[in-house]
């Protein structure tokens, strides 16, 4: 049976003020249940669609469709959304739980249910030994937790992440990556960006990659990789010397599409991974050339940015 759509955008087009073209002509539909990636650089327009799809910004064109039309109010739609904004706006006169209750009282008005969605998003976050912290005591780590409970604690069907690990460390960031899967385990639809490429491959079920407002490529993690030709990259770090007529021999061999030598390593791209990396390694071996090291990967999506662009995802 086909998925309900949660979201369906159409033609989206949003031109700042200053004649900044950040949207242009923007398609893309998101699946009830899925962990939905926007993956860009900075200034590609994340933001902007996702304050778009929420009717926080004007924009030109466009048709934007929430919930199937299901619901007939806008009281209704913004209560089953969740927004953990990019900025981390919480009020420093409110300790911990005041924060997380004021923002899940928007929407909860029985005490004894908001006081349980409170606690529960409290302890998703893990910051129960902070209740009575002021945000501003808090590292950045924590205070993007909090930051978190706020937008999270009324139980949404939907919520958006806008770039929910910048800035803080790798386990507080992992932290945060797993309470996200949780709550899609618990039934909630995700829209998640970031520039961050390792995070959408760990949490998305479906990726929209974007670059100056449009959408450059869009699939699973497989289809994307798909879509260019690259299979396998093979790095050799060397020791000594890499002689030219090895590397010509490499450039020879059918199934390599390039490769870049520099003063340490070798990298070599190939569209076939057949059994390349031990003709490689008998190649090393014939020519005497000394290693420390060789390392066959799978490309990322950092290399469907590249190809398709001409330029890195993080500059
Ligand atoms: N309020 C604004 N006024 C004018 N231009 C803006 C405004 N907000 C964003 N822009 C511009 O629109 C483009 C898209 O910005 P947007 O914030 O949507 O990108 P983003 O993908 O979210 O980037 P980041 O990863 O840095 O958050 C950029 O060129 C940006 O400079
Ligand atoms: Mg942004």
């Amino acid at each position: 049976m086909e998925k309900n759509l949660v979201i369906e955008v159409k033609g989206l087009s949003k031109t700042y003020k200053k004649g900044v073209k950040a949207v242009d002509d923007l398609n893309l539909s998101v699946k009830e249940g899925e962990i939905f990636g926007l993956l860009g650089p900075n200034g590609s327009g994340k933001t902007t669609t996702i304050n778009s799809i929420l009717d926080l910004l004007d924009y030109e064109q466009g048709e934007i469709i929430l919930f199937d039309n299901k619901f007939k109010n806008k009281t209704d739609v913004k209560r089953n959304i969740g927004l953990v904004t990019q900025e981390v706006g919480v009020f420093d006169q409110l300790n911990v739980i005041e924060n997380v209750t004021f923002f899940c009282g928007l929407y909860i008005n029985d005490k004894a249910t908001r006081d349980q969605y409170v606690k529960e998003a409290i302890e998703l976050v893990q910051i129960q030994d902070y209740v009575k912290f002021n945000p501003k005591k808090l590292s950045g780590g924590l205070l993007r937790r909090l930051h978190i409970a706020c937008g999270i604690a009324h139980k949404p069907k939907l919520i958006f992440f806008d770039e929910p690990t910048v800035g803080i460390d790798p386990q507080s960031r992992n932290h945060i990556l797993e309470q996200i899967k949780q709550l899609n385990k618990d039934g909630a639809t995700i829209v998640y960006t970031s520039h961050y490429m390792e995070e959408i491959e760990f949490l998305c079920d479906y990726i929209v990659i974007m670059d100056k407002g449009k959408i450059i490529a869009n699939g699973t993690y497989d289809e994307l990789i798909d879509k260019i030709e690259l299979v396998e990259f093979i790095e050799i770090e060397y020791n000594n010397n890499f002689p030219d007529e090895a590397i010509l021999e490499i450039k020879k061999m059918k199934e390599v599409v390039e490769v870049i030598k520099n003063d340490y390593k070798v990298v070599i791209k190939t569209n076939q991974d057949n059994k390349t990396l031990s003709k490689i390694i008998t190649l090393l071996e014939t020519h005497n050339i000394d290693y420390a090291k060789i390392n066959s990967s799978k490309p990322s999506l950092n290399d469907v940015f590249l190809e398709l662009t001409g330029k890195e995802l993080r500059d």
